[in-house]
């Protein structure tokens, strides 16, 4: 794995420069962490895309500050996503990242050839005891993340990296990430979409039920529903053999399903 920083986001990469000939997934965490959530996918996927794992700004590596809301991340990846050079951008994300995701297939559609949502919603409220924990015991919120994210069958593990990189940010970053979560709702724009879209949902996700991703398959126009067994709302690094299958699968589609080459013909 490689890593840079571009206009002051720091990127876990597959292959620097990208290569022009396959598309680039932009990958996109979720509330308080970093692109530690995407090592499997930069290691495993790398021969069939450009896998770039952003730190959101003010995570991480990244420069600050952080932003406010949904929106202004999505801002920030449209001004990150051509300066990156690769062709076909697809935008790729969990839980907030996913938000993010959606909001630049809403906000700028002309940047991106199609998203991936994993462990999201078109709306993403969020329960007060998240909060309460964040401000009174955050270890203990950080510690309690295999019982509250994961599936009971997975390997607790497996998070730690991810629940290392969260306490690093720090409770303020979660905090903030969670209140852009809270006020995030376009339920009522999913229509607007026209890229295609991969929806994957995890059987035992309670933060972000199967239900949420139900919902953007039905009012996405192009997009498909892939559900994990055995999985929760960190699916990337809870089944990333799953997860990575399911991205091959759709990727191999894509072209015909987007009506357009993928690669430096687009
Ligand atoms: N997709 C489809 N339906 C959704 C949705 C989504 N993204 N978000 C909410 N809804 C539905 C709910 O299922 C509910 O439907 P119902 O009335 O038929 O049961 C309705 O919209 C209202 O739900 P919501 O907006 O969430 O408000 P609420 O006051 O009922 O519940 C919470 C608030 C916080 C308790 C609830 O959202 C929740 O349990 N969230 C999941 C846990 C969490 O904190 N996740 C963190 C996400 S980052």
């Amino acid at each position: 794995m490689q890593t840079d920083t571009v206009r002051g986001y720091f990127l876990r990469l597959s292959a620097w420069p990208l290569a022009s000939e396959k598309p680039t997934l932009v990958m996109l965490h979720g509330s308080g962490s970093t692109g530690v959530l995407w090592e499997a996918q930069v290691a495993d996927l790398a021969d069939v895309a450009n896998v770039v794992a952003v730190d959101l700004a003010g995570h991480g590596l990244s420069e600050g500050p952080l932003a406010a809301s949904v929106e202004e991340y999505a801002a920030g990846i449209a001004g990150l996503v051509p300066v990156l050079g690769g062709s076909n951008a697809i935008v790729c994300g969990l839980s907030l990242g996913g938000a993010i995701a959606l909001q630049v297939l809403l906000d700028h559609p002309d940047l991106v050839a199609g998203g991936v949502l994993l462990g999201t919603g078109a709306r993403l409220r969020v329960m007060p005891m998240i909060f309460q924990m964040i401000e009174h015991d955050f270890a203990g919120f950080v510690r309690g993340m295999p019982v509250g994210a994961a599936s009971p069958k997975s390997d607790p593990a497996l998070l730690a990296p991810l629940m290392a990189a969260i306490s690093e940010n720090g409770p303020e970053v979660s905090a903030s990430d969670f209140r852009a979560c809270d006020a995030f709702d376009v339920l009522d724009r999913l229509s607007e979409i026209d890229r295609p879209v991969l929806v994957v949902s995890g059987e035992d996700d309670r933060l972000t039920p199967p239900k949420y991703s139900s919902f953007l398959a039905e009012h996405i126009a192009n997009a498909r529903l892939t559900t994990l067994p055995d999985a929760g709302h960190l699916s990337a690094v809870e089944r990333p053999d799953a997860v990575n299958q399911a991205i091959r699968g759709w990727l191999a589609e894509l072209p015909a399903r987007f009506g357009a080459p993928l690669g430096g013909a687009a």
